[in-house]
């Protein structure tokens, strides 16, 4: 099979597609034939290993010292059950599926073994898969914060998005407006209009105002670019409010629920894929400096299937 390789960490140039041998699925795993996949912040950090400080060597340890262990990229995945292990039960042949593989990767790649209990779940109905593969990354990553504050026991929540346009952010907007949240908005004159589509009740153009100063108090405060801090925002938060971003130490956790929870929204139309832009995967290269740019709206598919 092909698959996107990085032998090194580096520039998108390090990147190489090579002929592998396909994967063969243990007792309780399944084989996918991926047909699509992402290209996320999480991918171009691990191919440029891009941290820093004390987390460089952190990421190395976990990683890989002097070149990433895993060498086939991508944590998003989308595609078709192609065969299912003898223990497995399931899915079955033709099931269409998606999911994350988290440090494991290895979604760069025509095909995947994936443990059937893992992070995989029957791609939403109405999907495409190109809208499949846009869905868990920002969306695990959303539901995982905003829960961690406690967004579901709030009575009326007041939600601030700081960074409303990326992967994270689109996600964020959606999933607050869905658990009722009036949400304010924080992103650039450019990305104002994707906000309105997404829903937020409040806009505030960070290239055009200082959003410190808005008047209103929060509940949560989220930060999906990491551009901000508790300390700027300490006036806009509620005495109990709480203030999460994602720059730090705190990693989403990933799990088959978020995934089916996000089936669920998707299916009942309160959810939308936002897809910037997409490539064939020889074409990764391009896709990975586009997203090293840090100006994607939503999400990159990576096609992997022709
Ligand atoms: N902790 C975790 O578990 C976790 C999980 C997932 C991701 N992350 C991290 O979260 C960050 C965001 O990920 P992502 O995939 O959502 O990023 P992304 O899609 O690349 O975000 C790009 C968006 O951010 C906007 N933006 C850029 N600078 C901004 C600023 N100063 N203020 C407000 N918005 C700004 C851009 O729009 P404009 O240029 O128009 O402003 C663009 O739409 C990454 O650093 C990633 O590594 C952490």
């Amino acid at each position: 099979m092909k698959a996107v390789i990085c032998p090194s960490y580096g520039p998108p140039e390090v990147l190489v597609i090579k002929e592998i041998n396909n994967p063969v699925p243990q007792k309780k795993e399944v084989l996918v034939k991926i047909i699509a996949s992402a290209v996320n912040t999480g991918d171009v950090r691990i191919r440029g290993l891009k941290v820093e400080g004390f987390m460089k060597v952190i990421m190395r340890l976990v990683l890989g010292f002097t070149k990433p262990r895993k060498p086939i990229l991508g944590t998003v995945f989308s595609g078709i059950v192609e065969q299912v292990g003898a223990e497995a039960t399931k899915f079955k042949v033709g099931d269409e599926v998606y999911g994350t593989t988290g440090f494991k990767q290895g979604c760069h790649a025509e095909f995947l073994c994936i443990p059937e209990k893992k992070v995989i779940t029957y791609k939403p109905r109405n999907a495409s898969f190109e809208e499949a593969a846009a869905l868990p990354f920002g969306g695990q990553t959303a539901i995982y914060f905003l829960r961690k504050g406690k967004i579901t026991e709030i009575k009326n929540p007041k939600v601030l998005i700081y960074g409303a346009t990326g992967s994270v952010g689109t996600a964020a907007v959606q999933i607050a407006k869905h658990y009722g949240a009036v949400v304010t908005a924080v992103c650039s004159s450019k990305g104002k209009e994707l906000t309105q589509t997404l829903g937020a009740d409040n806009i505030i153009l960070y290239d055009k105002e200082d959003f410190t100063e808005a008047s209103d108090k929060f509940d949560i405060i989220f930060d999906t670019v990491g551009k901000t801090s508790k300390k700027q925002c300490a006036s806009l938060l509620k005495p109990e409010g709480k203030f999460f971003s994602v720059e730090g130490a705190d990693i989403a956790s990933e799990r088959a629920e978020n995934l089916e929870f996000l089936s669920q929204l998707y299916e009942n139309k309160t959810y939308i894929s936002i897809i910037d832009k997409k490539y064939p995967m020889d074409q990764v290269i391009e896709a990975h400096r586009y997203v090293d740019t840090g100006r994607k709206k939503g999400n990159v598919v990576l096609r992997i299937a022709p």
